[in-house]
């Protein structure tokens, strides 16, 4: 349905690598609904040469499924270096990340800041394209600011140097994560080259991807917080034409044990409860009582009693 170089998707709707977020435990829950591909989250190059338990960590295969490894970095040959540790690893794609809005990264000249430098820009890609067999794909944004929206030239710079796709969040860097993204303009970057390229950025719903896709003219789509506590979103997605994906609460507590036990495996007890909190909300979210489930669950850092209280609620 997809072709991402060699490597061909069964579905053109993947999940946005996330910080904090699209993790191994995440990763592997959302796969069970079938997108496309997940992707890892960021993960600085120059912490990638260490190989520290953390960072390798961070690039654990998802299990029997098409998983990429999304890098930052402004430093060319640390970035291709980078890349091979991640394909030596099991990594089927490498995704650079060329978005970032966050100033700890683009004062380090990674992320967006590459969109200013077209050069660097240039020799990362093929820097990191010469390193690896396996497809390298780039994530950007519309460009810095309005002055400056070069997302086009920066992906046709990308296709000659061999990246094998490419995705668009529809804002600006100085837009941070302000208004709305712009799924039209991305049809300027489909316009522009001949690889596959997938619009991203408020895609939450069934509607928002036919309006998108259509917007865009974009080969696929990308999904990010629309996956937040509601990961069968690529189940739903990919049932449309019969629209008979419906989950119900049983289902959807087992799913959650399933995550919370993974998040445990992955990050041992304490780490492990108190990062799935925030999955915890935004499960529990709309539904009634949820502030009194969330002022408890915050409060809570024993795993059975835990249990116990996802149990009970939903
Ligand atoms: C918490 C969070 C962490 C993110 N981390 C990354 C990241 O590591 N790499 C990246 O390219 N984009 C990152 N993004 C941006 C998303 O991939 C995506 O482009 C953006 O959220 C817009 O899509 P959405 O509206 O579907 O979420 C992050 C976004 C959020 C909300």
């Amino acid at each position: 349905m997809l072709k991402i170089g060699n490597l061909k998707l069964e579905s053109n709707y993947l999940l946005a690598p996330m910080s904090g977020i699209s993790d191994y435990p995440y990763r592997e829950i959302v796969k069970s609904f079938k997108p496309g591909l997940v992707f890892s989250e960021m993960i600085a190059s120059r912490a990638l040469l260490e190989q520290n338990k953390k960072t390798m960590k961070m690039i654990k295969r998802t299990d029997n499924f098409l998983s990429a490894v999304q890098i930052a970095g402004c430093d060319p040959e640390i970035m291709g270096e980078a890349a091979k540790i991640c394909e030596e690893n099991g990594a089927d794609l490498i995704d650079i990340n060329m978005g970032c809005p966050v100033k700890k990264v683009v004062n380090g000249y990674a992320g967006s800041a590459l969109m200013r430098d077209e050069l660097l820009a240039s020799n990362i890609l093929k820097s990191v394209t010469s390193s690896v067999k396996i497809p390298v794909t780039l994530k950007t944004r519309k460009g810095w600011d309005d002055n400056s929206l070069n997302a086009p030239i920066i992906a046709k710079i990308a296709e000659d140097n061999g990246i094998k796709m490419i995705t668009i969040h529809g804002r600006t860097r100085c837009q941070m994560f302000k208004g709305k993204s712009d799924w039209k303009f991305v049809e300027k970057v489909k316009n522009s080259v001949q690889i596959p390229v997938l619009v991203n950025g408020d895609i939450n719903s069934i509607r928002d991807v036919k309006e998108a896709l259509k917007e865009s003219n974009a080969d696929g789509v990308m999904i990010g917080r629309g996956s937040y506590g509601r990961p069968w979103i690529f189940q739903e997605i990919k049932n449309n034409k019969e629209n008979q994906f419906k989950i119900d609460l049983k289902e959807k507590k087992d799913i959650i044990l399933n995550h919370f036990e993974l998040n445990i495996e992955h990050y041992g007890q304490e780490i492990g409860i108190k990062t799935f909190r925030k999955h915890l909300g935004w499960y529990s979210r709309s539904l009634d009582n949820s502030n009194e489930f969330r002022f408890k669950i915050n409060k809570c850092l024993d795993k059975t009693k835990l249990k116990r209280l996802i149990n009970d609620f939903f």
